[in-house]
């Protein structure tokens, strides 16, 4: 065993793995510019009273998942939970509604939520997520998840399955939550002591549980889309007319509620059948009170989060091939003391010119360095030995082809650049 571990429940992602997670970064990025969304960073943290009045206090992620801790100043500082409080704090603290009508953001950010980590369920995770502020439209609901649904293709994952619901607003949920505790009052026995504490404070939170006798029970309950007003049912009739325009299959979920109290009329996840029980790979909605609720003027709004190391487990999966990244242009491998010195002086040249390049610095044999080379992905092996020293020449070899030259060194970089 090692003398330290990493925390359970996080992750390393190693130099062999990483190109795959820039890779897999930099299509979302392409993808939210094609749409136009521009970048917003947000801190790692922020004051506690963000997320444990805005989340909704009965929520698992606030009730007990939170990283808050007191910093030395005595302030209470929550590490970021999710990124979509953060980002309206931003909106709002920086008044970005003042010069754009229809804001339109996208972030990367490391998210922390203290679970009981499993496979896909960590205790710190990636989200690639967006941000529409400013409007109603149903069209902007269908535009996210078509963003989400081309960014998922563009990296190779066509395999997924998009869950659809509408959970109304605070005009339409006071008939359903009604309906909903005199259906889990008469079946409390049943229920987790979580869920009946639920049942008559929040009632549908009962559906994050994951407690399967919870979940049985559920299967009967009541759902929201039959209790929605007639605002929030044009609203989401629109939007499954604009998703069947563009094509994005979808399935009709009417349990899903999704697990934060700002979520108003659309709700969507993205599931993937490569995953196990943590097979959400994206989720989120409108939530349309949100600005008002951290202190902006009413503006409506939508967005999604995706985890990144979820999808990129569904690719593992899936067996997709992703790029291993750029190796080095050259590996320049000395023969003795004399050649390692000019082997510096020759990276550092080539460096100069814009060339990828490295040498050994641990005083191996030439074969060691070869193999090294190779490891590293190296294009070409320049060589120096003796009889070059004397020559003022190098042999470069191509590592694909096994084919050797000898080239004079002063032209070196000129050789190797564009190659
Ligand atoms: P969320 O569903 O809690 O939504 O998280 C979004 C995604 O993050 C999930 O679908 C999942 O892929 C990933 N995820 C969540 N928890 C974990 C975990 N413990 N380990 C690994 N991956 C995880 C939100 O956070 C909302 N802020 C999304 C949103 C943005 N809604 C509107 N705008």
């Amino acid at each position: 065993m090692p003398k330290y571990a990493a925390p359970r429940g996080t992750n390393d992602v190693l130099p062999d793995e990483s190109p795959k997670w820039e890779y897999v970064e930099s299509k979302f990025r392409e993808t939210c510019a094609l749409y136009g969304y521009r970048e917003l960073r947000t801190p790692t943290f922020e004051h506690t009273e963000l997320f444990t009045r805005n989340l909704g206090e009965t929520t698992d992620v606030v009730s007990k998942e939170m990283y808050t801790f007191n910093d030395r100043g005595g302030r209470s500082i929550t590490l970021r939970p999710e990124g979509t409080a953060p980002a309206i704090r931003a909106y709002v603290q920086h008044n970005l509604g003042a010069s754009l009508p229809l804001v339109k953001v996208y972030y990367i950010g490391r998210i922390f939520r203290y679970e009981r980590p499993q496979a896909g369920r960590y205790r710190e995770h990636t989200q690639l997520g967006v941000e529409a502020v400013g409007s109603m439209d149903p069209a902007l609901d269908a535009e996210v998840i078509s963003l989400a649904a081309r960014f998922y293709r563009s990296v190779g994952l066509d395999e997924f399955e998009l869950r659809l619901n509408s959970i109304g607003c605070p005009v339409c949920r006071p008939r359903y939550r009604e309906a909903l505790i005199k259906f889990a009052r008469v079946r409390l026995d049943k229920l987790c002591p979580t869920c009946k504490t639920r049942a008559e404070q929040n009632p549908m939170r009962m559906f994050d549980c994951k407690v399967p006798e919870c979940k049985a029970v559920l299967d009967d309950a009541p759902v929201l889309t039959g209790y929605l007003g007639e605002e929030c049912a044009e609203h989401f009739e629109l939007v499954r007319r604009y998703l069947e325009d563009l094509g994005i299959a979808y399935t009709l979920d009417g349990r899903l509620v999704r697990g934060f109290d700002y979520y108003t009329k659309t709700a969507f996840e993205f599931i993937s059948g490569r995953l196990g029980a943590q097979n959400a790979i994206g989720g989120g909605g409108r939530y349309d009170n949100l600005v008002e609720e951290i202190g902006g003027s009413p503006t409506p709004a939508v967005g999604f989060g995706i985890g990144l190391e979820r999808v990129m487990i569904a690719l593992e999966e899936a067996e997709v091939e992703l790029p291993v990244g750029l190796g080095l242009t050259a590996f320049v491998a000395a023969t003795d003391e004399a050649t390692h010195k000019l082997a510096v002086r020759l990276v550092f040249d080539l460096r100069n010119h814009g060339i990828a390049a490295d040498t050994d610095y641990t005083g191996r044999s030439l074969k060691a360095q070869m193999k090294l080379a190779d490891k590293l992905r190296a294009k070409y092996v320049v060589i120096l030995g003796g009889d070059e020293l004397r020559t003022s020449t190098v042999t470069v070899r191509d590592m694909s082809t096994s084919e050797q030259r000898i080239v004079p060194i002063a032209g070196l970089p000129s050789t190797l650049i564009g190659s």
